[in-house]
């Protein structure tokens, strides 16, 4: 199995900056890359402020909070990968910047270093293509906020082998989390996927006048033991974010079982965005 010391992670958004800081409490050096010091910036200040919110709680102390940045540094550029025993890409969901991406990646790496991907919806396979070594290319798929989320999907592409699997699986667990393996390849992996149509069917019986929205987050949650109804869900996640979802599912699994129905279109360009905005399937107003 693989020694990691050092971990390179490839874009500093919401989910890098979080998959680096959640590397670092965990004990590896980490180096945190992204294209411009206004993002790199923005990064380092949203990692501060979460550990200080912590230390505020009493969570942890002003030490542990020295102890996670003295593990991270920041960079503009992909040189780092050169030294990097692991690399996470979690850049902008978009196939032509991820394979420029992974082709920098795999020339700057040394040959038997795993190139994992954030990628939600993409193909592993179509970005693997960028990379002369695809049996070292993964998805490891973590969830917002990688710090506190318990779940990493790890999804191989067509050529990945087993041993990458078996690797970054451990070291999924090394980083914390409690991984599962899909076995094969389909774009979304698990939670998306199940979550898309649940969430997607309640918002179609809203559509056919099945029933009223607080009866549908009822019966999911005394019948079906769901902590909170599915429309609730939509409105916390965001209408327009909610629909977005809907069509890249919709688009990359080609099935219309994941089409979204009119009500949500109406809702979006009128503005109720959920929680949000005061007003999506339930009206927050007060
Ligand atoms: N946001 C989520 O809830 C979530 C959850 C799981 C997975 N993902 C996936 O994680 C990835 C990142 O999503 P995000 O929400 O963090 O996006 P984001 O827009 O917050 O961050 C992306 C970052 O990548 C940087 N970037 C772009 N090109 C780069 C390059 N060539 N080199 C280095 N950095 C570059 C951008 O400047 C930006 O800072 C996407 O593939 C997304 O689908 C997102």
């Amino acid at each position: 199995m693989m020694d990691i010391k050092k971990v390179v992670v490839v874009g500093s958004g919401t989910m890098g900056a979080g998959i680096a800081q959640l590397c670092a409490q965990q004990g590896f050096s980490v180096t945190v890359t992204d294209i411009s010091q206004e993002f790199i910036d923005k990064a380092r200040a949203r990692i501060e402020k979460g550990l200080d919110k912590r230390i505020a709680k009493g969570k942890i102390s002003e030490d542990d909070k020295k102890a996670v940045l003295e593990k991270m540094s920041f960079e503009i550029g992909n040189q780092a990968a050169k030294d990097a025993d692991f690399v996470i890409e979690s850049v902008v969901e978009d196939l032509e910047i991820k394979s420029k991406v992974f082709a920098e990646l795999n020339d700057l790496t040394r040959p038997e270093v795993i190139l994992a991907t954030n990628t939600t919806s993409m193909s592993i396979s179509a970005i693997a293509k960028a990379s002369s070594r695809p049996d070292k290319v993964i998805q490891m798929h973590f969830f917002n906020p990688p710090t506190i989320m318990k779940l990493v999907e790890i999804m191989p592409g067509e050529k990945t082998s087993r041993q990458t699997m078996d690797e970054a699986e451990q070291f999924a667990r090394s980083l914390g989390k409690d991984p599962v393996v899909c076995e094969k390849e389909a774009p979304a992996g698990i939670v998306s996927r199940v979550l898309g149509q649940l969430l997607n069917e309640a918002t179609w019986l809203v559509e056919t006048g099945v029933a009223k929205p607080a009866d549908i987050d009822k019966a999911m949650k005394l019948g079906a033991g769901h902590p909170m109804g599915p429309l609730q869900l939509v409105d916390m996640i965001g209408l327009d974010v909610h629909r977005a979802k809907m069509q890249t599912l919709r688009k990359v699994l080609d099935d219309p079982r994941y089409q979204h129905p009119p009500v949500v279109d109406k809702l979006v360009e009128e503005g109720h965005l959920g929680k949000k905005s005061g007003k999506g399937f339930y009206d927050y107003s007060e």
